[in-house]
């Protein structure tokens, strides 16, 4: 009998959701090449706000990278200037709608508690 390795795709990743909100279990989904992180959130029916639609004219969809940044592109100066605006930015504060898979490797995100941001 011969076994085979399983090999997850390179343009596949494993994103970790983690909440600020109490009680709330983590959770874990797959993700592919170009996918944002908030179309994988939305995909997954977890809550993120997302006022401007996904085209960084806003900073409801703020999330923090714990990691796997590399595999996100760099941020740019509109994205800064919109986390600057967001209600307790960090230094790893990120848009999630600009956070596209540029290549496969684990990444773990936490969730803002959502409760105390105004949106949709
Ligand atoms: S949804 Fe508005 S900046 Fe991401």
């Amino acid at each position: 009998m011969r076994l085979r390795s399983i090999n997850f795709a390179s343009d596949m990743a494993k994103i970790t959701f983690q909440f600020e909100e109490k009680n709330r279990a983590s959770m874990e989904v797959k993700m592919f090449e170009g996918e944002s992180i908030l179309d994988v959130a939305l995909d997954h029916d977890i809550h993120l706000n997302h006022n401007c639609g996904g085209v960084c004219g806003c900073s409801t969809c703020h999330v923090y990278i714990e990691q796997g940044e590399d595999f996100l592109p760099e941020m740019s100066d509109r994205e800064e200037e919109y986390v600057d605006r967001a209600r307790d930015p960090k230094y790893n504060s990120r848009l999630a709608c600009q956070c596209r898979l540029s290549g496969g490797g684990d990444i773990v995100v936490i969730v803002p508690d959502q409760s105390g941001i105004i949106g949709h």
